[in-house]
């Protein structure tokens, strides 16, 4: 296994992602971690992430001694390279220039780590990469024992390696798509470097994941809010494949959910899965608690202390469950333990069946903690969930709460339900479903003059949303065609009486955030 040491930047989930994609089980973890951390890891090799400081300013960030002494393979990458440089007594130094983009490195000498891997080569035979480079400050002098191994002409020291201590050094970030041969260099690194074989695949992982959810849980009971997201599902999935009838899934449904998500997963998991699961029918309960409520940030807080209740209620049915089961995701471990620059302001107070409190009491059971979203994904088909339940777009967790502007009102949700419905539809039908990251319809409780047959109408406005992102944190509007926003636009008017317009929302992620409230 490798471990990566994350100094901060915003790529470093994506070394992850590589390394995985090997089929080699890695982690990520803050670059401060203590030296006696690095020892009992045990990595077969370790990777130093980028990040956005300077060796010679940041004094601190530095990797732990351990790392060069733990007898490994080490990576360093962009920063990671240069940390690597300076503690090992080399030189790095700010250069006038920042380089940013696309840069042609000619591979040098016989590494392991470009021998025989070129995108083109020169005149004088040596192989070209394409690589992508980010960065301000570069290794000037080599620390002792390395050469150098890639060169261009802005960066003389593009890349570096002592091979007899297994220590390389990147200035480009492998990890990213644009570096064309990116996949195989973290792929020598990983097998041909650190010996790694590939061990992290999805039916052995079934299996060891089965295994250890056994051994955990005994013969105890367990409850598990199923939201109908992509998360829970899958862990349901996986669990009560492990222990069955032991399992208790609890199926909240706040009278916010898209049009049938309710049945489909009773459907799915009671129906196919043979999964006990208690459906709780408590739109009533959260509409009342809603009337009258116009505040985002309120009526967001209402649903999750709502949610928070109504499960609770259902846990004190089942004295026998011991373990609470959540879908926390690696993505999600990363975010509340990560690098310590990380500082985010609270733009919208986040809910989801994951927020459950720790009053329950309850031991909790996460089998995802250690996969990527693709991996559950992935994990889920194997396990026989519908190829649409997984690869379904995000759905927030006050669902249709926060699509439904200002007041939350029943009759509002049926029109939004029924309109989202038509425009997912068609963008499955066109196949634009799969190429935008998330798609919707938004209710605005606005009024509006149109004209149909000879009448005048005077009614609500519904607008749609599509974006693309890889992230979630910053996104584009997706550009639909006309044609299938037009379709869209005629099919709501003339299938959902009440909407007689449909706009198009062009905002980007920042300044506009994905959801409307
Ligand atoms: P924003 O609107 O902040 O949304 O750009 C970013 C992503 O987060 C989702 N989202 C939520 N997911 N509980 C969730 O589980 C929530 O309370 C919540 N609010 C927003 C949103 O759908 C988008 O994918």
């Amino acid at each position: 296994k490798i471990l990566i040491l994350d100094f901060g930047s915003q790529v470093s989930q994506l070394i992850a992602r590589r390394v995985r994609e090997q089929q080699v089980y890695c982690e990520l973890h803050p670059y401060d971690v203590s030296d006696e951390f690095v020892r009992e890891f045990g990595a077969d090799g370790i990777i130093l992430s980028g990040g956005p400081n300077s060796v010679y300013e940041a004094a601190d960030w530095r990797a732990p001694q351990a790392v060069f002494e733990a007898g490994v393979p080490v990576l360093g990458i962009c920063y990671g390279m240069q940390t690597m440089a300076s503690q090992l007594g080399g030189k790095v130094e700010s250069s006038t220039t920042r380089e940013f983009g696309y840069a042609e490195m000619r591979a040098q000498g016989h590494s392991k780590l470009f021998t025989d891997l070129q995108d083109r080569s020169n005149e004088a035979g040596h192989g070209l990469l394409d690589v992508w480079m980010s960065h301000g400050d570069k290794v000037t002098g080599l620390p002792p024992g390395f050469k150098i191994i890639g060169s261009n002409e802005s960066t003389p020291i593009a890349a570096m390696a002592d091979e007899d201590r297994g220590f390389y050094g990147v200035q480009f970030h492998p990890e990213v798509t644009h570096t064309i041969k990116g996949k195989e260099i973290i792929g020598r690194f990983v097998h041909e470097i650190c010996g790694c074989g590939h061990d992290w695949n999805m039916p052995d992982y079934i299996a060891e994941a089965v295994e250890r959810i056994r051994e955990q849980v005994g013969d105890e009971e367990v409850i598990l809010g199923l939201s109908g997201g992509v998360d829970s599902s899958v862990a349901a999935a996986l669990i009560h494949r492990a222990i069955g009838d032991q399992l208790t899934c609890v199926f909240v449904d706040h009278g916010l959910l898209r049009l049938n998500e309710g049945k489909m997963v009773m459907e799915m998991f009671a129906g196919r899965l043979h999964a006990k699961v208690i459906h709780v029918d408590a739109s009533e309960q959260f509409l009342g608690h809603l009337k009258g409520i116009t505040d985002p940030e309120q009526k967001r807080k209402i649903i999750g202390r709502e949610f928070v209740e109504v499960f609770q209620a259902e846990a004190k049915k089942l004295p026998k469950a011991k373990w609470l089961a959540q879908g926390t995701i690696y993505p999600d471990v990363i975010e509340s333990g990560g690098a310590k620059n990380k500082k985010a302001h609270t733009i919208k107070s986040h809910h989801n069946v994951g927020g459950l409190p720790e009053t329950l009491g309850l031991k909790l059971l996460e089998p995802l903690r250690e996969l990527f979203k693709d991996e559950v994904r992935e994990l889920g088909v194997a396990l026989g969930l519908p190829h649409d339940m997984v690869y379904r777009h995000p759905f927030p967790g006050p669902g249709l709460g926060v699509r439904i502007l200002g007041e939350v009102k029943s009759e509002f949700a049926d029109l939004l339900r029924r309109a989202d419905a038509i425009f997912i539809d068609e963008l499955r039908a066109s196949d634009w479903y799969d190429k935008t990251s998330q798609a919707f319809a938004v209710f605005l409780p606005v009024k509006s003059v149109g004209v149909m047959g000879d009448g005048r109408t005077y009614e609500y406005v519904v607008a749609l949303r599509a974006v693309q992102t890889q992230d979630f944190m910053t996104a584009h509007w997706a550009e639909l065609p006309h044609s299938l926003l037009g379709k869209v636009s005629n099919r709501i008017i003339n299938e959902v009486r009440g909407i007689n317009r449909v706009v198009y929302d062009i905002s980007g992620k920042p300044p506009a955030t994905i959801e409307w409230e």
